[in-house]
């Protein structure tokens, strides 16, 4: 496995693998790496001879305030995990490598950006597609994985990719979860035992409307009810939205019909902000 920090030397690395036949995904993180993560490694092997992870905390995503600074790092152990998955690249750049001091263009999510985390964190996904479309022209891969644990970034780097016409193929892959039910999140580590106990609150509250749909319920509005109601269970648990959306526009619905639907939710335990989503697929 090589561990690369220039831009340069990684154009050169992958257009070596190109060179002699190999397909080249890409698995974009910001490291502190779990089995969520490496999920997404695990299934860009089976699409791909060459597999590189971009591992980056990026700055330009995190708002006023948000944890760029806390966010954990571990570089070290997770070049020991990578190598034990056999990758062949890991892209480490500095900030000052990935961003020019003197950039000024950024990449607009559009109306997709401004709802559910938009809403909350106004300028997250223009952060997120500037990186993203950095990587993919840095990198050029045939392939690009996405965990569905974000589903609205997953929902917006497809649009990006749509839209700007990128020659990439980009593959949503599912939820990594712990036995309990949360969602594996590098921002977990950041709950106290009595939060983390909470924390499976959120998922609690995907189930049961999910159980409530399943029942017969197609009124999206008493599902989200369901899920407030789950969730005002838990003192410790503040929720930011519950929604559920149109899996592909995110626009809120009032009904579920045959098109697939997501539910939504996102809740602060303490100081940490967790999200989590849930598939409603009708019949
Ligand atoms: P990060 O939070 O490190 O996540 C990297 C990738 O892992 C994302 O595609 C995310 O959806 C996926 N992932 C995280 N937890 C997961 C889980 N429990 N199950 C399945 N997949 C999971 O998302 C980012 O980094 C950044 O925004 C990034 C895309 C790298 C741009 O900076």
């Amino acid at each position: 496995m090589e561990t690369l920090v220039s831009k340069d030397e990684v154009r050169r690395a992958v257009a070596e693998a190109r060179a002699v036949g190999q397909r080249i995904a890409l698995v974009p993180t910001m490291g502190a790496l779990h089995e969520g993560h490496l999920s997404l490694v695990r299934a860009a092997h089976e699409r791909a001879e060459y597999v590189v992870v971009s591992v980056f905390v990026n700055p330009t995503q995190f708002g006023p305030g948000e944890d760029f600074e806390a966010y954990p790092r571990d570089l070290e152990g997770d070049l020991e995990l990578l190598e034990a998955e056999g990758v062949a690249l890991v892209f480490a750049p500095a900030t000052a490598t990935m961003y020019d001091p003197g950039a000024t263009v950024i990449v607009d999510p559009g109306p997709l950006g401004d709802v559910l985390e938009g809403a909350i964190r106004p300028t997250h996904f223009r952060g997120v597609c500037t990186v993203v479309a950095k990587l993919f022209g840095i990198v050029e891969p045939d392939l690009a994985f996405f965990g569905e644990k974000d589903f609205q970034q997953l929902a917006i780097v497809r649009t990006m990719v749509r839209d700007l016409d990128l020659p990439v193929r980009v593959v949503g892959c599912p939820t990594i979860r712990e036995p309990d039910g949360l969602a594996m999140s590098s921002r977990n580590v950041y709950l106290s035992p009595d939060e983390r106990a909470a924390a499976t609150v959120l998922y609690r509250a995907l189930r049961a409307a999910e159980a409530r749909m399943l029942a017969g319920e197609r009124d999206a509005r008493a599902l989200v009810e369901v899920m407030r109601a789950k969730i005002a269970t838990e003192p410790l648990a503040v929720p930011d939205y519950t929604e559920v959306a149109d899996a592909v526009t995110l626009a809120p619905l009032d009904a579920l019909d045959s098109s697939p639907a997501r539910a939504l939710v996102a809740a602060r335990l303490g100081s940490t902000r967790l999200i989590d989503n849930l598939a409603l697929e009708v019949g």
